[in-house]
């Protein structure tokens, strides 16, 4: 087990985990030939972490064992009625073969909003913390070490008790698995295309849109479908006063051509941890950063006039990405590309990996 003190801030002192090692986990030989092109969410490491809660017993049982598959009984909630919430992380290697990740009790924090808005249980940010170190102390060997790669982390909580009736389930698993990850982009970034949708949303005003929760990635699945109809790589949402939402898994920012830089707030997005970063790392630079409603006209005339100088997507598996295209059933809107999305993406990449100082002190470190 690994040792942690009582956190200082909550006064919880850290759980203990029984472990159990996985006796056919892979040779070094077999986790070398995936480390050499993982690609991205095919292959898992050796083990995971689970951690049961109940009304009764609150956070109980956490375990590492060896990765596998997990019984359910058909009734189980979640597979009813989608009571169920994730996050994305990663975690890298730095030169000196250490193991960190990247503002994690951010993510923490954003898996317990999640926890509220789906009635699910809170688990309190430092357990969340200690079960990425302990997974990692377990799997650190599968943290990969080439350009731009890493091992994700998937935390994810879900209803497990056998119910069908509707209403909070009394009793709920956390988990937490890792998929090592090869570099997104394959020779360099490319900018994306990006399909309008305009038949289907994403979220609604009091819905789940700010959650990380499987049901609004089911619901993005038909238009992102639609998307590849028309040559698209990835979809845009707009809420129901056609304001510009995110895209199915990334955050949308734009660059004027005064410096200010502007991305959609509202309570149907998912706040994203990268775009949080990207946009203090501008602040830093000096540039203006507003969070406000940015209609589908005023990104249409902007790039049109030139006054926006700049469009890209960004999250956690791409980092930064600049959309290259922006395309409706009427319309081929090309977009301006700058330097600024790919410096901010190199500034922010460079941090997580240990190659430039963490003035913000966001890494977190995993393996000590
Ligand atoms: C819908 C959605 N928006 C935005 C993001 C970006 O969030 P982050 O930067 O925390 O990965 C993600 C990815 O997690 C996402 O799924």
């Amino acid at each position: 087990m690994t040792t942690i003190d009582t956190d200082p801030d909550t006064g919880l002192d850290p759980l203990e985990f029984a472990v159990t090692r996985n006796l056919a986990a892979k040779s070094n030989a077999d986790r070398d030939a995936i480390l050499a092109n993982p690609g991205f969410g095919q292959s898992f490491t050796d083990h995971m972490v689970d951690i049961c809660w109940s009304v009764r017993g609150g956070w109980h049982r956490p375990r590492v064992s060896p990765y596998g598959p997990i019984s359910l009984d058909p009734a189980a909630a979640v597979l009813h009625y989608g009571q169920e919430i994730f996050e994305g992380i990663k975690a890298y290697r730095h030169a000196d073969g250490s193991v960190h990740t990247f503002r994690p009790d951010q993510n923490g924090r954003r898996l317990q909003r999640s926890a509220r808005r789906l009635a699910l249980p809170e688990l309190p940010v430092p357990y969340f913390l200690q079960s990425l170190r302990e997974l990692i102390a377990v799997d650190g060997a599968w943290v990969p070490s080439g350009d731009d790669q890493s091992l994700y982390l998937r935390p994810f909580m879900f209803a497990k008790e056998a119910f069908l009736g509707v209403r909070p389930a009394h009793k709920v698993a956390y988990y937490l698995i890792a998929s090592p990850a090869g570099a997104y982009f394959k020779g360099g970034v490319q900018p994306v295309s990006i399909w309008l949708s305009e038949d289907y949303s994403r979220a609604g005003k009091g819905g789940t849109g700010a959650a990380k929760t499987g049901g609004n990635y089911a619901a993005s699945l038909l238009p992102q479908s639609e998307a590849y109809e028309n040559e698209c790589d990835q979809v845009v949402f707009l809420d129901q006063d056609r304001n510009v939402e995110e895209l199915g898994g990334m955050n949308v920012v734009f660059v004027y051509k005064d410096g200010t830089i502007v991305t959609p707030q509202s309570d149907s997005i998912l706040e994203g941890i990268t775009r949080d970063s990207l946009l203090q790392l501008a602040r830093d630079r000096g540039h203006h950063v507003v969070g406000r409603n940015v209609s589908l006209d005023e990104w249409r005339e902007g790039v049109a006039s030139g006054d926006i100088v700049e469009v890209f997507a960004c999250g956690t598996a791409a980092v930064v990405t600049p959309i290259g295209v922006l395309k409706g059933k009427d319309f081929i809107d090309e977009q301006p590309t700058g330097t600024l999305a790919l410096e901010l993406r190199e500034e922010l990449t460079n941090i997580q990996y240990g190659r430039a100082e963490d003035k913000h002190g966001w890494l977190y470190r995993l393996d000590a």
